[in-house]
């Protein structure tokens, strides 16, 4: 008996992991190919800005001490959700997000719209010791932020998101460092936690 193409496929192990493989693909790239191209994905929301210096230099702060392991940016259309922390996210809030801090754990509170909720000063004292202001907090204390905040690559920073499509000008990209000029981690980090979320905040 003849052997049917089908046979032949599932019988060959090599050309099985070929076709599959291209099968996939082609799944995929079908999925996301199109995200790089609809607007909703790539416009930004009305009044978007590239993060400032200091807000720049607070989410490498965030990022390197792994606050993403425990609190998630990203706010689901659901009634509870939107009750809870504000308006759902949307994907033109995080254009200039490179990488974005989605998150996928909720060991903490969503912060995707954090910023403004708090004074300065809360988060300064609940950054540096949590359970002075939330007693039952199990938020780990960051003692060690008060330290001046890496400034010598600032300039190198938003020269590169520039290339990706941050929109910074040549005035602002120079006057970077000094705007992080006796600034500490804790500024930054503040400064980045009150920005959060905020261009869309007040959209019902
Ligand atoms: C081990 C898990 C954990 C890590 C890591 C962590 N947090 Fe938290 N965070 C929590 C928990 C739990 C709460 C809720 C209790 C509280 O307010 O302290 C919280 C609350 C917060 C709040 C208040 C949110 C609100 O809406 O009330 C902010 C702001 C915050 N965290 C920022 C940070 C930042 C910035 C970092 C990194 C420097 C960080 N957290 C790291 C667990 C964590």
């Amino acid at each position: 008996m003849a052997q049917s193409k089908h046979e032949f496929i599932e019988r060959s192990v090599g050309w099985m992991i070929v076709l599959t493989l291209l099968v996939v693909s082609i799944g995929g790239l079908v999925e996301i190919v199109p995200l790089f191209f609809q607007k909703s994905t790539t416009t930004p929301v009305e009044g978007l800005k590239p993060y400032d210096p200091l807000r720049l230099a607070g989410r490498d702060v965030y990022v390197r001490e792994g606050c993403y392991n425990c609190h998630s940016q990203m706010i689901r259309p659901f009634r509870a959700e939107t009750e809870r922390y504000g308006h759902y996210s949307v994907a033109g809030e995080y254009v200039y997000d490179r990488p974005f801090q989605w998150g996928s754990k909720r060991t903490g509170p969503d912060l995707a719209r954090v910023g403004g909720r708090y004074s300065d000063q809360w988060h300064r004292v609940h950054l540096r010791n949590p359970r002075d202001v939330v007693p039952e907090s199990n938020m780990p204390a960051f003692t060690w932020l008060d330290r001046p905040v890496k400034s010598d690559d600032i300039e190198k920073k938003m020269a590169v998101l520039r290339t990706l499509g941050a929109p910074y000008t040549d005035e602002e990209i120079a006057g970077a460092k000094a705007a992080l000029q006796d600034k500490t981690e804790l500024d930054a980090v503040i400064a980045y936690l009150q920005g959060l979320g905020t261009t869309l905040k007040n959209v019902k």
